[in-house]
């Protein structure tokens, strides 16, 4: 049995190609809004403390784990966890599966948003009023997730852009595909980056906005929900539990730096976020500056910030406001391109790892699955489906396989081997600390998240959207991709019998 999976598997052609593109999964949407508005409302500059306090015990340690297993193993998460316990192969089917066929069906279309902002941007299109362009007329916002609406053109148009540029990349595998294409994306995010960064620094009154953002308020430390948020984070923006960085791992030589490399993509991840807030903040402060208004006026959360108070900020700007829009919506589109494209070989990983199938096959059906699926999210009650099945996923299925997969290692196959494992390519050695940290730590810190998602789901009705429409979207996205997941474990394994 242990000879599938092994044959013709592709490798990483440099071990800097490998990282890159780790990083580009880690990198994403998520660092560039959702991480600036958590360190403004929990706390400023003393976020800083749980979020590397969760990077370190926690973000760090099972990165080691899934580049850990997927390096050993040498397959994708579903062939890596039957390895190590037939019984457990459902487990990896179900987070490939609901992240493709759930978290990036709605991603991929807020990188459709990202790319019709960036033609937007052109000519500033969405005027005096950004907050009713974006909802009314870019979105067609309907009444609540019960009411579909029509399909917006633009959207469905971008989606397509996306799953193309998702296709072209994979479609030529991993060294020729995705190396390649996050060896360029990566390099040019960082200097956009820097570029947006020093921009918005130069902008008047920007040093307002960074005062709010790093000004340390400790005393906020003391509520719980700060640290839950901060380990959420860590958790999501490292691509953890999506078996992703298992996908990647399985196609490193055999001698290579584990733990360095989960090092050099865990801390790259967190200082991107960090140095990018400066760009947010920046803006933020300027805008309220000109408009002459508090900060806390200005500022707005998730796509709120991004869709919203960035442009009215871009409109501000008096020289080169449109390269300034165009250079922040690129950003995003490389950040969540690079996230995207890791799922898609994730998922085709484990496809060919189990069925022999044909790559360009699969990664072809994919991606019109992908799109055709996103379609829904292309609606007036697409923002709403998307927040609802976000909700659901990434509370709870994402949690989920976290914690599982740290007692099947940890207990079951024992941590202790993988650590020796790890240790026996790697240049840095860990210690024990990480066995507890698998063992015990990393389990306890998600049980606990997971428990508070759930008493807050039953107190009161998350997003204050109709119970059946969180029943029948949210709950039930995770249970029917939770059969699939069982579903396809029960086939047995064509790999090598073609
Ligand atoms: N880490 C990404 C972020 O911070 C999220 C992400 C990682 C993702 N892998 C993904 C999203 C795959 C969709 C598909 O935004």
């Amino acid at each position: 049995m242990e000879y599938f999976g092994k044959s013709h598997r592709a490798q990483w052609k440099t071990r800097t190609g490998f990282i890159l593109a780790a990083i580009g999964s880690a990198i994403g949407l998520g660092n560039i809004w959702r991480f600036s508005y958590l360190c403004y409302e929990n706390g400023g500059g003393a976020f800083l403390i749980p979020y590397f306090i969760a990077l370190f015990s926690v973000g760090i340690p099972l990165m080691i784990l899934e580049f850990g297993l997927g390096h050993r193993e040498k397959g994708s998460s579903p062939l890596s966890f039957y390895k190590v316990s037939p019984k457990w192969e459902w487990l990896g089917w179900w987070a490939v599966i609901f992240v493709m066929f759930g978290i990036v069906m709605y991603y991929a279309v807020v990188i459709s948003w990202c790319f019709n902002y960036l033609i937007y941007s052109f000519n500033l299109s969405w005027g005096d009023d950004p907050n009713k362009f974006f909802f009314s007329k870019f979105l067609g916002l309907t009444r609540g997730p019960g009411e579909i609406g029509d399909i917006r053109a633009p959207v469905l148009f971008g989606l397509l852009i996306v799953w193309i540029l998702n296709w072209v990349i994979v479609y030529f595998g991993v060294e020729k595909g995705i190396e390649r294409a996050n060896k360029i994306l990566m390099p040019l995010l960082f200097i956009l980056t820097l570029i947006l960064v020093i921009w918005s620094l130069n902008l008047p009154g920007a040093k307002k906005g960074v005062i709010k953002y790093l000004t340390p308020d400790f005393k906020i430390l003391k509520n719980p929900k700060v640290w839950i948020q901060a380990f959420s984070q860590i958790f999501f923006s490292l691509s953890l539990g999506f078996g992703i960085m298992i996908a990647y791992a399985s196609y490193l030589p055999h001698k290579t730096d584990i733990t360095g490399s989960a090092f050099i993509t865990a801390i790259g991840n967190c200082i991107y976020s960090f140095i990018a807030g400066f760009a947010v903040w920046g803006t933020l402060g300027y805008m309220a500056t000109v408009q002459n208004l508090p900060i806390d006026k200005v500022v707005s959360q998730s796509i709120g910030l991004a869709f919203v108070a960035y442009p009215k900020a871009i409109s501000l700007i008096p020289t080169f406001s449109k390269l300034f829009g165009v250079l922040f919506f690129t950003i995003l589109l490389f950040a969540g391109l690079s996230s995207s494209i890791s799922i898609l070989e994730a998922f085709t990983s484990a496809v060919i790892d189990k069925f022999n199938y044909d790559r360009k096959t699969v990664v072809s059906t994919l991606c019109v699955i992908g799109f055709l699926g996103g379609i829904i999210f292309t609606t007036g009650g697409g923002l709403f489906w998307l927040d609802i099945v976000d909700h659901f996923l990434t509370s709870y299925g994402l949690v989920i396989v976290g914690i599982l997969e740290c007692l099947l290692i940890g207990w079951y196959f024992k941590a202790k081997r993988m650590r020796e494992h790890v240790n026996s390519v790697s240049e840095f050695k860990i210690g024990k600390w990480w066995d507890f940290s698998v063992k015990i730590f990393t389990p306890c810190v998600l049980g606990i998240i997971f428990i508070s998602s759930l008493y807050q789901e039953l107190s009161k009705p998350y997003g204050g959207y109709p119970i059946t429409s969180l029943i029948l979207i949210g709950r039930d996205w995770l249970f029917v991709t939770l059969i699939g997941a069982i579903i396809i474990s029960s086939y047995s394994w064509r790999s090598e019998k073609k």
